[in-house]
């Protein structure tokens, strides 16, 4: 997909589609004065002769518009001004553009970024068009023999769009295709080494980007008790994914550090998961992919940081090798886990990332980004990422970048009462606590391997990660948010 500026009027653009808002009284806004008068007329006429403002259709199309270049006009009605917030702006935006998807048409210009949206900025607004055109031109085809894709391979920003902020559309929309990629292939090709080769292509592709690959052997050789206690049963092999990213001015500054569960597929290992849905447990490598993918736009953009990103990448199944509940293992950092359910294997494998990569680099924070916990889904639904910490100041920081990229957190308690559920007869601590709080003691089990108060955010993405259904398929969150709280890190210091 190309995407440009263009100063051109927008009577002038010669496009297949040409896209426009309407709020309130069905008035064209601001940039209906870019229009020419009699087009102005013309459209703000027909609108008397429709009620489109009201009910579920939001769009209107007009064909053979007079004095207009566009081969059609394309509006969308964004409701009263009153009401109009992030909320309903991203709900109509979303509806208007997927409109698109039914036409068979190679270009589009757009000029919506300029309406009066409580609270946000029209860079919010491109940002938000930028993302849903991810989602509207995003196909998974390449397992479909006989889908011809869309035609659509121009899109044409009017209006006040700056370079900037097409640079950075372009990077965050390629970067959330990426993770959605990643997550859609099935497990039988998303395997830990396919993961890797990913990391490799991308150090291959950015010169400030650099690898490094363990082995089963080399975990063994680090300690990894925990993360290969999950790798057993599985007839795959485990792979410990970094990827470094240097582009700090201080070439020795203290790192980002992103790190995401890459389970290729989890079938619940020995603690087998009921048979409805579970095509979806390929999905649960999807904080692996959002991670790889938001230091891929990293690097795109150069940001001016330090990144270290690690995925701990495996399967979890049952076979004869497998573990078994009641066993305990050892973790990297010496604390010894007494398995009670191989199906809460995501906090297996992250712990010892997290003791990695803390010894290894000493971050300035630590992100964590999980398909965690099926309870979070009970907590918050799909609409919102759950979010715990150790630091407040950085807690508030990231849900900043949550409002500003529309891809949003609640923040749910890491209180020590709730690490009695993790406690074991036989070990220094269970896996898994009871049904109540799952979330809360997931997130309880990760904290006791952050060392010296690193800073630290973790994020359960099992509700937000994908969608099921009809619309089944990966959503590419966390991407934006991880990416502008980035952002955000370069311009605040
Ligand atoms: N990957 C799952 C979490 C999950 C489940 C995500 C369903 C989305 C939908 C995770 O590994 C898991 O199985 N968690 C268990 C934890 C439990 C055994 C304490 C869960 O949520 O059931
Ligand atoms: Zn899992
Ligand atoms: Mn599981």
């Amino acid at each position: 997909m190309q995407y440009t500026l263009t100063s051109q009027a927008l009577n002038q653009v010669k496009v297949d589609c040409l896209v426009l808002g309407v709020i309130d009284d069905k008035k064209l806004p601001h940039h209906g004065q870019l229009l020419d008068k009699s087009t102005n007329r013309y459209l703000s006429h027909l609108l008397q002769y429709d009620n489109f403002s009201q009910g579920e259709r939001r769009t209107l199309m007009f064909y053979q518009v007079p004095g207009c270049q566009a081969k059609r006009v394309l509006l969308i009605h964004f409701g009263s001004s009153e009401k109009l917030d992030d909320m309903n702006y991203v709900k109509y935006l979303q509806q208007g553009l997927n409109y698109l998807r039914t036409l068979h048409i190679e270009s589009v210009a757009i000029a919506v970024e300029d309406l009066p949206v409580k609270e946000r900025t029209a860079d919010w607004q491109i940002g938000q068009i930028f993302q849903a055109l991810a989602n509207t031109t995003y196909q998974f085809t390449i397992h479909k023999t006989k889908t011809a894709s869309s035609p659509l391979k121009k899109i044409i920003f009017l209006g006040q769009v700056t370079q900037g902020q097409l640079r950075y559309g372009r990077a965050l929309v390629q970067a959330i295709q990426f993770a959605k990629d990643l997550g859609n292939q099935p497990g039988n090709i998303c395997t830990p080494s396919y993961l890797a080769a990913e990391a490799n292509k991308l150090a291959r592709q950015y010169p400030t980007v650099k690898t490094r690959i363990y082995h089963e052997k080399q975990l063994e050789a680090l300690g990894m008790g925990a993360f290969l206690s999950v790798a057993r049963g599985s007839d795959t092999p485990a792979k410990l994914i970094i990827l470094e990213y240097q582009g700090a001015r201080q070439q020795r500054a203290a790192p980002y550090a992103l790190i995401g569960k890459g389970v290729t597929f989890d079938s619940g290992g020995i603690s087998l998961k009921a048979g409805a849905a579970m095509d979806e447990m390929k999905f649960d490598m999807m904080g692996g992919a959002s991670v790889l993918a938001t230091l891929q736009a990293v690097a795109e953009l150069k940001l001016n940081l330090n990144l270290v990103v690690a995925i701990p990448a495996t399967e979890n199944m049952p076979n004869g090798k497998a573990t078994k509940p009641g066993d305990i293992v050892k973790s990297m950092s010496g604390q010894t886990i007494e398995i009670l359910n191989t199906d809460a294997e995501g906090r297996l494998i992250l712990c010892d990332a997290l003791t990695w990569i803390q010894r290894q680099y000493r971050p300035r924070c630590i992100i964590d980004v999980a398909t965690l916990t099926g309870a979070i889904t009970i907590a918050l639904g799909k609409f919102l990422t759950g979010a715990f910490t150790n630091n407040q100041a950085l807690l508030n920081q990231l849900t900043t970048a949550a409002q500003e990229s529309h891809d949003k957190i609640w923040q749910l308690p890491l209180l020590d009462i709730y690490q009695n559920a993790l406690k074991s007869n036989f070990a220094d601590m269970a896996n898994v606590g009871d049904r109540s709080a799952g979330s809360i003691t997931a997130a309880c089990f990760l904290a006791r391997f952050i060392e010296n108060e690193t800073p630290w955010i973790h994020l359960d993405i099992a509700g937000t990660a994908w969608e099921s259904g009809e619309a089944k398929g990966a959503t590419g969150r966390p991407v934006p948010l991880l990416l502008r709280f980035l952002m955000n890190q370069t311009t605040s210091k």
